[in-house]
């Protein structure tokens, strides 16, 4: 798994916290990346105490994480068909935090993320102090049609920003997503408006879903060197 941002034991703390916010009886979106990773794992332990829950995974990572944890797992379109429950809570990472908006896709989860997320009665978001900043400054990750990537890539120019493909580590060629897409990691540089940046690309042909999550937080779950600060942005 990736990992990027502050030292393991910030994460793993965020993460303990979130889970803790988790009650009986829940189902569970459960996120992506090392830090959400923390979050499952915790989950897993209360499940094994006696917690029940029902997961819903975000990526094939968090899948197998969650199966390794003793989570059951039920798929996203069965809990939010008509007449089902939905999705109690979420909780997932970020790869930069301002508030209540993030920017996330750091592991190229972020299409399903952003569905289990913003169809979550409560998103917890998990994130070390490191993540956090007054505006949103990493590059945007955008998952897009392989054919379209070109054209998505004039559009990111057009809105001033600057479009690198995703190469893969372990792989030739670029990273391709759990959808079978690509991701271009787009940088803005300082982002002043999010929501209108947001509107812009999810308007752009070719854009499968891009990594903003615009005033979707409900609460953040942020680990420090000594513990754990959870603050209410508020759901924009
Ligand atoms: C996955 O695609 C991402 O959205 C992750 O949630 C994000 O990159 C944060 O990951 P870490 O917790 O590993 O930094």
């Amino acid at each position: 798994m990736k990992s990027s941002g502050g030292s393991e034991a910030m994460k793993r703390r965020a993460g303990e916290s979130a889970a803790e916010a988790v009650t009986d009886g829940d189902v569970v979106g459960l996120g992506t990346g090392s830090t959400a990773a923390h979050a499952i794992r915790a989950l897993g332990e209360r499940v094994t105490d006696g917690l029940s829950i029902t997961g819903v995974a975000t990526s094939f990572a968090s899948r197998e994480l969650a199966l390794d944890a003793g989570i059951p797992l039920v798929d996203l379109a069965a809990v939010t068909s008509p007449g089902a429950g939905g999705i109690d809570v979420a909780v997932d990472g970020a790869d930069c935090v301002a508030g209540g908006d993030l920017i996330k896709g750091g592991g190229a989860a972020h299409a399903r993320e952003k569905l289990v997320d913003a169809a979550a009665d409560r998103f917890l978001v998990v994130a070390d102090a490191t993540k956090c900043t007054d505006v949103l400054t990493h590059p945007v990750p955008i998952e897009v049609l392989a054919s379209g990537r070109g054209v998505v890539a004039e559009a990111v120019a057009a809105a001033g920003g600057d479009a690198t493909l995703r190469r893969a580590e372990r792989k030739d060629g670029p990273v391709v997503t759990d959808n079978g897409h690509l991701v271009l990691d787009c940088d803005f540089g300082p982002i002043a408006e999010p929501a209108a940046l947001a509107r812009t690309l999810a308007e752009t042909p070719g854009v499968v879903e891009h990594g903003l999550f615009v005033g979707l937080a409900d609460e953040l779950h942020v680990g420090t060197e000594t513990g754990v600060n959870v603050t209410n942005p508020g759901r924009g």
